[in-house]
């Protein structure tokens, strides 16, 4: 059986990072593409990958292009192609610039991949993958957003700390949009198995998830140029895994929902089971009333999103 081939559209900051850890899993061939003006850059990032794989133990190929058609016949379709949020912007400051990106590169998925398993990371996600879905024309099993995985492993990540537990013993669950009204659900979490309403306070809980909500923004506060890049990389990973070796995960991203939470037509972040069917179920959780407010708030924002592509596309 060939290989697999996972394509990375947009070969920068989380594009670099993802080729890097596919080379590592072996998960498939790897194709990385940038825009022309960029040279010969994604081949650079792609050769310096593959010079170094004796040392990782990996035999699968790199190979970057400026050409679209290189993309043709992959399985998975991950993009990042876009521009990142600088500080002082939110990730909606983007929707602009970043809505034509996303238009070009659904055409080519269209035209050289349309039975890819596609993951978009550019943001503002939402309406991007929103975009994505309907300019590609791809089924919506097959489109999909990374944001949940993130959002949920930086939760994790925080709640481990506070309690002095590993962040392995930790699953977390954030939904709705990826921006600020994100919601951490507090009954949702828990630590080796032990729910976290008995280990710790919903005043605890509510600062973490705060500062949940706000992670992306304090990395770009951190880095002065461009966002996050590691971890987003690692969850689109995460994802791509789930789909090529038929896992039933299950885990938060932007999923186009079809009348569950009451919502149709429109992509936000809720627990979906990934398979080699794609998106094969969307899990409805149970939420208390302020959860549930604060979700309603953020479907809310991603509709307003939603409706800017669709006036603007
Ligand atoms: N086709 C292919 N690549 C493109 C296109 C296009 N039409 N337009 C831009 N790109 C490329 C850029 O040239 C750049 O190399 O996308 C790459 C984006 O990489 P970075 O600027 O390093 O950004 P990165 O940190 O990887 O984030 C990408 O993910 O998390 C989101 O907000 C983030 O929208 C941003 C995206």
């Amino acid at each position: 059986m060939a290989r697999k081939k996972i394509a990375l559209v947009g070969a920068g900051q989380i594009g670099g990072t993802m080729a890097l850890v596919l080379a590592q899993k072996q998960l498939g061939d790897v194709v990385l593409i940038d825009i022309p003006m960029t040279q010969g850059m994604p081949k650079g990032k792609a050769l310096d990958i593959k010079e170094g794989r004796s040392v990782i133990n990996s035999s699968v190929d790199l190979q970057g292009s400026t050409d679209y058609s290189a993309i043709k016949g992959a399985d998975v379709v991950i993009v990042t192609a876009g521009f990142p949020r600088m500080p002082g912007m939110s990730r909606d400051d983007l929707l602009d610039k970043n809505c034509g990106v996303i238009k070009t590169v659904a055409e080519a998925i269209k035209a050289n991949a349309p039975e890819a398993f596609v993951i978009v990371i550019t943001n503002p996600l939402d309406a991007m993958v929103y975009n994505m879905q309907k300019q590609s024309g791809l089924p919506a099993n097959k489109v999909i957003g990374m944001a949940g995985v993130l959002d949920s492993a930086r939760l994790a990540c925080f709640v481990a700390d506070e309690l002095g537990v590993s962040v392995e013993d930790v699953k977390a669950l954030v939904m709705g949009g990826h921006g600020d009204t994100m919601v951490s659900i507090y009954e949702c979490v828990s630590v080796g198995g032990i729910p976290l309403p008995q280990l710790m306070s919903k005043e605890k809980f509510a600062e973490l998830a705060k500062r949940t909500a706000g992670a992306g923004g304090e990395i770009v506060n951190l880095l002065g140029r461009g966002s996050a890049f590691y971890s987003p990389a690692t969850s689109a990973i995460h994802m791509a895994e789930a789909y090529l070796l038929d896992k039933k995960s299950v885990f938060s991203c932007a999923a186009k929902l079809d009348g569950q939470y009451g919502v149709k037509g429109l992509y936000c972040g809720v627990p979906a089971v990934i398979g080699a069917n794609g998106v094969e179920k969307i899990l409805e959780v149970k939420m208390n009333d302020e959860e549930k407010a604060a979700f309603n708030k953020s479907v809310e924002a991603c509709r307003k999103n939603a409706e800017w592509v669709d006036a603007h596309t």
